[in-house]
């Protein structure tokens, strides 16, 4: 320990004759080896299931091998990083300072965090003693918030927009599959790594969604040319390919995706090539091979109509026993796409009970509030009665939310931003405005709801 501190005295003393060469350039050190120095970054997030522990992410990035060491703060103990998510139990209130110490041949760099805790835990965004009304996720306490984005939505007021309010993004469709892998044996990462990198460089939790979804295979896969054995094999290796790409920067995913055909509430067959050629137990497969690749990685059941419909619930929750009883599955997620007039409130509650009695993690997880629900409707523009009550809905589902256990909280995510990027509009065809923010980027009454809401 002692040799460490004189090592790094030196290394600094170095790169501060350096740095003070009189030049505007960025100065990198290079050892007399020509390695160069690896920058330490991480980032941290709260966890879902205990408020007092933090999941440290390394991202640092560098050629060549260096060591990636902790200091938590409590102690001159280092320890060295392991891949994945380090789990880090903060008792007590007060301020740790956790350190990342990366060393390689050209020395060391380090970077740092000052994470506050309270009696309610590690306090979220850094701001302890309650909520923070001025965006929303300081007002959300113990969980995330988070909305949808696509590649080319990551500057400007989207990004100014995404960083003030949201901690956590899921890719709207660049991570499904008929996007990240459209011809055999050819992936495209390109707009997932660009949605990806954007949420590690900020500090912003990505969801995955979705792996496996009947709505975005790509052709060759729903005309797979081998036998069920091959095409379970390809199943495999691409989940496999996948999870491993984003290991350690994708915190959660989406596994299947509504695997439940409405009315008979039976799974999809003729709709999903999953389930006719890998047969009617494809759930848990494709649970089981992501959880092979990733033990640490969130895995979700995601459908929607979950509140409207109690027998597409009560399916859905028997999927879950299914994958809990195999240790498969660690949350569910609700998509929740409503109207201001419904589902009720008690239907809401009930996806939530039945989800904190399984005792799993429950997403609210594509949020949005039609105004113009009723057919026919000749309605061009919302309405100050509509977007109050739209309000209210918002409101009693952040309501809803905010009662949850926090050990069975995870995020409570919108699907968009602003009201004329929402996909309802072309799903239904007919105008709308089911989101938080109107076209200007101005928050709506719905967004002064869910702070309300969280309160
Ligand atoms: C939608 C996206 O918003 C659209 O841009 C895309 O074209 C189709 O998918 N349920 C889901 C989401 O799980 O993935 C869907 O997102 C909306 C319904």
């Amino acid at each position: 320990m002692k040799n460490f501190r004189i090592y790094k005295l030196l290394v600094f003393l170095i790169i501060l004759v350096i740095s003070s060469c009189g030049s505007d350039d960025e100065v990198i050190y290079v050892s007399p080896s020509g390695t160069q120095l690896v920058q330490a970054s991480f980032t941290y997030s709260i966890s879902a299931t205990d408020p007092n522990v933090i999941l440290l992410n390394n991202t640092t990035q560098g050629s060549g091998e260096f060591k990636s060491e902790w200091n938590f703060g409590m102690g001159d103990e280092l320890v060295l990083d392991q891949p994945g998510l380090e789990e880090l139990r903060l008792n007590g209130a007060g301020s740790y300072t956790i350190k990342l110490y990366v060393t390689n041949a050209a020395g060391f760099t380090e970077a740092s965090e000052t994470v506050r805790v309270d009696e309610d835990g590690v306090c979220p965004s850094n701001i302890c003693g309650g909520i923070d009304p001025s965006s929303l996720k300081g007002a959300a306490v113990g969980f995330s918030v988070g909305t949808i984005v696509r590649d080319n939505r990551l500057t400007g007021m989207h990004d100014e927009v995404i960083r003030r309010d949201f901690n956590n993004i899921t890719s709207e469709y660049q991570m499904k599959m008929d996007v990240m892998y459209p011809s055999q044996g050819t992936y495209d990462f390109g707009p997932a790594d660009a949605i990806v990198d954007y949420g590690v460089a900020n500090g912003i939790d990505v969801h995955g969604h979705a792996l496996i979804w009947h709505n975005s295979t790509p052709d060759w896969v729903e005309n797979f040319a081998g036998t069920d054995a091959e095409f379970e094999d390809m199943i495999r290796d691409y989940i496999r390919t996948v999870l491993e790409r984003y290991k350690g920067k994708v915190r959660s995913w989406d596994v299947v995706n509504e695997a439940i055909a409405d009315g008979s509430n039976e799974l999809r067959f003729d709709d999903s090539v999953f389930r006719r050629r890998m047969g009617a137990d494809y759930i848990e497969k494709c649970f089981q091979m992501a959880r092979d690749v990733d033990p640490d990685v969130l895995l979700f059941y995601n459908d929607y109509n979950m509140a409207s419909d109690s027998g597409k619930r009560a399916a859905m929750f028997a999927i879950a026993d299914r994958l809990k009883a195999l240790n498969l599955i660690d949350g569910i997620g609700a998509q929740l796409h409503i109207s201001y007039n419904g589902p009720a409130r008690s239907e809401i509650q009930a996806v939530v009970d039945g989800t904190v009695s399984r005792n799993l993690l429950m997403h609210f997880a594509e949020l949005d509030i039609r105004t113009n629900p009723e057919e026919n409707s000749s309605v061009t523009a919302l309405s100050s009665e509509r977007a109050l009550l739209q309000k209210d809905k918002y409101k009693e589902l952040a309501e809803i939310y905010t009662d949850i256990p926090t050990a069975n909280k995870f995020a409570f995510t919108v699907w968009g931003l602003k009201d004329n990027e929402s996909w309802l509009l072309d799903f239904w065809g007919v105008p709308d405005f089911p989101l938080l923010f109107d076209s200007n980027f101005d928050p709506k009454p719905a967004y002064q709801g869910v702070i309300e809401g969280f309160q």
